[in-house]
């Protein structure tokens, strides 16, 4: 049997905190979604750099670029301004090793924090954007604004896509695919999964890729073998 779940009312679900449903779609904590979790590095009016912990996001593209989409960038965060003024950011994967030090980042968030000295990160030189990326990041993909839109109306966030100019990857990280998809690779958000047996939202948890295998390998299998 399924559950079914509106779209207009947050029926059955008990926010964490007041306005929480507001501020997030409550579908947000009945799907959970994974998404992945990156540090976007930008430079504050004042000059200062700044490092958001992010997660919406997917990214793709064709023969006329390859692109990062950001569904739900807040209107209230440095990062957003940062990029309308600028025009560009780095997106910085990191490993789950380094989430405390994310969080630093969120934690000292003021106008003239330098967010990079907070989270105990390292500033490195980009190649094509004058925003610095992230030396501990395993991957980063320097962008230029390509669209700013604010999907529900609502004043609260929007999506933001950025057209990648550039990648760098630690050799260690595309030599072979294991240390980019296990645990020293790319981390996921699940962000406050519903529990439909109570209507609570649980905590937010990390995860890190199991590979379960190549297509190859897994193509003929019996389903649930
Ligand atoms: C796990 C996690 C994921 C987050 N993902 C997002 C996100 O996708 N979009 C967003 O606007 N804020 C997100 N945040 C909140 C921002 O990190 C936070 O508001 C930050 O202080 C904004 O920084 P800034 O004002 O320097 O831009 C996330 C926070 C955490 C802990």
């Amino acid at each position: 049997m399924k559950r079914e779940i509106s779209m207009e009312t947050a029926e059955l679900l008990y926010e964490n905190w007041p306005g929480q449903f507001d501020t997030f779609s409550h579908m947000e904590f009945a799907c959970s979604i994974p998404q992945p979790l990156f540090l976007i590095s930008t430079v504050k009016e004042n000059g200062m750099p700044n490092l958001c912990f992010h997660s919406w996001s997917c990214f793709g593209g064709d023969m006329g670029g390859y692109f990062a989409v950001m569904q739900n960038v807040a209107h209230t965060s440095h990062t957003y301004h940062n990029i309308v003024r600028e025009g560009e950011f780095c997106i910085n994967f990191v490993s789950p090793d380094y989430y405390s030090n994310c969080i630093a980042t969120i934690t000292h968030n003021s106008n003239l924090a330098d967010e990079f000295e907070a989270g105990h990160f390292t500033p490195e030189k980009s190649v094509r954007i004058r925003t610095p990326r992230v030396k501990q990041s395993f991957m980063t993909l320097e962008c230029q604004l390509a669209c700013n839109v604010d999907l529900s109306r609502k004043g609260i966030c929007s999506m933001i896509i950025g057209r990648v100019l550039h990648a760098s990857v630690e050799e260690k990280y595309i030599e072979g695919i294991d240390k980019r998809y296990g645990r020293e690779g790319f981390m996921f958000n699940i962000h406050e999964p519903a529990d439909f047996a109570t209507g609570q939202l649980s905590d937010t948890h990390v995860a890190s890729l199991e590979v379960l295998g190549s297509y190859p390998d897994l193509k003929n299998k019996p389903f649930g073998e």
